[in-house]
């Protein structure tokens, strides 16, 4: 009795401490404690159980909560309509009795991840067992996926993996939507399939289908035209699975490789002009690889405004010139071009051409490129343009009537580039032949009169003037000019005067010692002989070549000695008593200061030189 309070204490106790593991007659097992589940499947959850003979089942549930008393999932309104038993009849044996009993949960979701535990009671008092700890279950939204499994030159093999790989568990593959068959996929790549897996039987258990890049498509930002300055960020996209990678190429000209940057955007801050140009975004992924090519087109106002003449220095009249306007502009510039800052009418793209240069077009020239994004004026060139001398046009200096004996300036000029040289000639035999613009005839006489014309000369050709008549008045008088000859009257006029006073002086001398003779006085030798021979005419011939006008109007002829006459003309510089004189001065010495005196007022002012 009291071993079997004992025992019957034992039990409660057993059973009070609701594990009754250690009892033999009491037990649940699961076939798994652990299973993973896709979501949107139906899990079947498997207990086994065994109870003591004798007792009756009361109740079978499943739970989840451990903490409280055990709540019956199919109350549970989570669960409600998605869970259902499936337990069969216990079978009973020497000292217990066993059963199964399935819990199967349709439909599952992530939320349903948990432990489930089977309970059963008995009528028995303390007759309750818990089946802990109870089965995992996982449940996961990421059903099946595609996986790369090995890789091969131009192809890959594809595997279908789920996160749950449970036993038995087998694929199913898709491309394009068409079921294709075998346990691997083998991947051509840069084929244009889709691929996807899943699970047999459960059509709805489909993993996402993989495939190389779709044509990468770029965008711009910000869109419309790309100006120079501004920030510009290009993006490629394209669709992939697994996820493209994404590198961008500059394409360059030749063989140098072209600048890489990895990533899906490419950025300017800011873009340049240099900038502009053939881009390639590559997209790619272990299946395959797809470029899309994007050209930038920058635009920016004129740069580098050059005038370039062709051919370059100076132009000869009659030549052709073309002067190229260049700039460096996007889209391409129109010009303008100027001549001495004068705005000239020309066509906005044609280069500038003056097909025969006359003189006038001799300037500087230089041009303005303009479009929608600017403008820059250029540097300014000069075209010299060279021609041969024009006409040259002849003036005389000094104007009105040429006297001879005057002197005249001819002056040849003409318009030439580079400047002409001068020469002058007389018409018929005139072997004139003077060099420079200016001639001068000083001293002309009639004879130098007549025509005269220069020729002007420069290294593009000569050109002869029309002729300039030289009408020389011819002056009956004198060659002279009229001061000088004022001079030579007014000093002959004196030399007359004094020469007539000497000449009464002397007479009347004479008169007076032939009274004296006559008177029987003196006896002297008549000192006149004595004195030296006079080169009397020698001096009267050379002073009328030096002043005719002085020596024409000396009253030589008029007196009756020409010894007297040889007096006053002579050019003799010496203080010597002139020849002839020696009677006079010994007889006088009043006369004698006379003379000196005579001569020396003389002197200067009767030789014209
Ligand atoms: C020629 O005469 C003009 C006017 O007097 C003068 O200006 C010019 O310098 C002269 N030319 C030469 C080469 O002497
Ligand atoms: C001027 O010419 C005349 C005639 O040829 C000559 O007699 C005279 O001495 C000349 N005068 C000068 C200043 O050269
Ligand atoms: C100009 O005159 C020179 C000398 O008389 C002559 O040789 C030449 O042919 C003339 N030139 C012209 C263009 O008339
Ligand atoms: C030269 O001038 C004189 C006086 O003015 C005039 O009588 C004569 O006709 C002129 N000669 C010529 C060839 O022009």
């Amino acid at each position: 009795m009291n071993l079997r309070t004992a025992a019957r204490g034992f039990v409660a106790f057993l059973l009070s401490v609701p594990a009754l593991q250690g009892n033999p007659y009491w037990a649940v097992t699961y076939p798994s404690s652990n299973i993973c589940a896709l979501s949107g499947s139906t899990v079947d959850i498997k207990c086994n159980y065994k109870y003591p003979k004798g007792h009756a089942v009361e109740k079978k549930l499943w739970f989840t909560n451990i903490n409280h008393e055990p709540f019956d999932l199919k109350d549970d309104t989570d669960y409600r309509g998605r869970v259902e038993y499936i337990c069969g009849e216990p079978k009973c044996w020497s000292y217990s009795c066993t059963g199964t009993c399935t819990l199967r949960i349709k439909d599952v979701t992530q939320r349903d991840s948990a432990y489930y535990r089977f309970r059963i009671t008995t009528n028995q008092e303390g007759g309750a067992y818990n089946g802990v700890p109870g089965v995992k279950l996982s449940v996961t939204d990421f059903q099946v996926e595609v996986v790369i499994h090995s890789r091969y030159h131009d192809r890959v093999q594809l595997k279908c993996h789920s996160m749950c790989d449970f036993p038995g568990l087998t694929y199913t593959w898709y491309r394009n939507g068409n079921q294709h068959h075998g346990m691997s996929y083998w991947f051509y790549i840069n084929s244009e399939y889709r691929v996807s897996c899943a699970v047999k039987g459960s059509a709805h258990l489909h993993s996402p289908s993989v495939y190389a890049p779709e044509t990468p498509s770029v965008g711009v930002t910000p869109p419309g035209v790309i100006k120079e300055g501004s920030s510009v960020s290009l993006t490629c996209t394209s669709e992939a699975n697994p996820v493209a990678k994404y590198t961008w190429t500059k394409v360059t000209t030749g063989h140098s490789p072209g600048h890489r940057i990895e990533g899906q955007q490419l950025s300017f801050h800011p873009i340049q002009s240099s900038d502009s140009g053939q881009y390639l975004c590559k997209a790619k992924n272990d299946l395959g690889t797809k470029s899309s090519p994007f050209s930038i087109d920058v635009k920016y106002g004129p740069k580098h405004t050059f005038v370039i003449p062709s051919p370059p220095g100076e132009i000869m009249e009659g030549g052709s010139v073309t002067l190229s306007c260049s700039s460096d502009a996007n889209p391409a510039a129109d010009y303008t071009w100027f001549k001495d800052n004068q705005p000239l009418p020309w066509e906005p793209r044609r280069p500038y051409t003056l097909d025969s240069v006359r003189s006038k077009d001799r300037g500087t020239y230089r041009c303005q490129a303009e479009n929608q994004y600017g403008y820059l004026g250029s540097n300014s060139v000069f075209i010299d343009v060279l021609y041969a001398p024009k006409t040259p046009s002849v003036s005389v200096r000094p104007p009105g009537e040429i006297k001879e004996g005057g002197s005249v300036t001819l002056s040849c000029s003409s318009d030439a580039n580079p400047a002409a040289d001068y020469t002058w000639f007389r018409e018929h035999g005139g072997s004139v032949e003077e060099l420079g613009e200016n001639y001068t005839i000083s001293n002309i006489t009639t004879e130098l009169g007549g025509n005269y014309y220069c020729e002007a000369r420069n290294a593009v050709g000569l050109q002869n003037s029309t002729l300039m008549f030289l009408n020389v008045t011819a002056t009956p008088s004198s060659p002279s000019s009229p001061s000088s000859m004022s001079t030579t009257v007014a000093a002959g006029t004196v030399a007359v005067l004094l020469a007539t006073i000497l000449l009464v002086i002397f007479l009347w001398m004479r008169r007076k010692r032939a009274s004296r003779k006559a008177r029987g006085q003196g006896g002297r030798p008549d000192t006149r002989e004595e004195s030296p021979p006079c080169p009397v005419y020698d001096n009267v011939s050379a002073l009328t070549n030096r002043s005719a006008s002085a020596a024409q109007r000396e009253p030589i002829e008029e007196q009756d000695d020409p010894h007297y006459a040889s007096i006053h003309i002579s050019r003799s510089k010496n203080q010597e008593v002139p020849c002839g004189f020696a009677g006079a001065l010994v007889e006088s010495d009043h006369t004698e200061q006379v003379l000196y005196s005579a001569i020396n007022l003389k002197r200067p002012k009767a030789v014209p030189e």
